[in-house]
């Protein structure tokens, strides 16, 4: 739960503080607008009365005024979106960044030939916040194995390990007797069905979303298949 909650707290403090900075500053600068308003109009109003300017300079120079304005504020309006883009992108460009996953290196796996055993794994998104602690399962073979556990407590995560999106820090994941990190990732993941908690749907037809990942052919009938009963094609 930790991680969660920091995040939390961290975009909450972020938040009051975006709140107070804006109920600080909006009234101060349209207070500057007026006060500079009211010189303006004071010292021309003057100018204007003594003679030494003519009323169409000064509205003149109103015009001039806002016309220099306007493209300062875009300028900062550009600025503030050009900080939040930035902000935006770097998650994205960092995982564009990561290195493609080799997923025919290893060998063919096809069937379960034993039990899934999980060996003293230990797994943390981070070094100093470990999620998963010394689990030792054995999934035997042809069984039902229900994993169940307070929110927060590393079900996903553990999951997350066996499909090999991370790798344990400690600790082994085997099929049997082979290290699951031997296989090829692509036959492995073949083998494994997933029912996760959120179901996205991703932009594209519902074709689409059921083919999604398959670089093979799939027929029509397959994927009607799959669409009644939820099997992989
Ligand atoms: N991608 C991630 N990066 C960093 N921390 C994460 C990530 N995913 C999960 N965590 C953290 O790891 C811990 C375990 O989360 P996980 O989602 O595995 O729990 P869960 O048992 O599946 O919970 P739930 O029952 O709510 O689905 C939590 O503290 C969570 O904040
Ligand atoms: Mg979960």
């Amino acid at each position: 739960m930790g991680a969660r909650k920091k995040g939390i707290k961290n975009l909450y403090s972020y938040g009051i503080r975006e709140g107070v900075i804006q109920a600080i500053m909006s009234p101060l600068v349209s207070s500057l607008i007026i006060v500079v308003l009211v010189l303006i109009i004071g010292f021309g109003g003057i100018r204007v009365t003594s003679g030494s300017m003519t009323a169409g300079e000064l509205v003149a120079f109103f015009i001039y005024l806002f016309q220099i304005i306007m493209p300062i504020t875009q300028i900062v309006v550009f600025i503030t979106q050009f900080q939040k883009t930035i902000g935006a992108t770097e998650k994205i460009v960092s995982i564009l960044e990561l290195d493609e996953e080799k997923l025919t290196e290893g060998r063919e796996v096809h069937q379960a030939e034993g039990p899934l055993v999980l060996d003293s794994v230990e797994f943390g998104y981070s070094f100093d916040e470990i999620t998963l602690k010394d689990i030792n399962i054995v999934a035997e073979k042809g069984k039902v194995t229900a994993i169940v556990g307070p929110s927060g407590s590393g079900k996903t995560t553990l999951f997350s390990l066996i499909e090999q999106f991370y790798p344990p820090i400690n600790g082994r994941i085997l099929l049997g007797s082979e290290e699951i990190s031997s296989f090829s990732l692509k036959s492995w993941r073949k083998m494994l069905g997933y029912v996760s908690q959120d179901s996205p749907i991703y932009s594209g037809t519902i074709l689409d979303n059921i083919t999604y990942g398959l670089s093979e052919n799939v027929t029509q009938d397959q994927v009607e298949e799959a669409a009644k009963n939820g099997l992989c094609p």
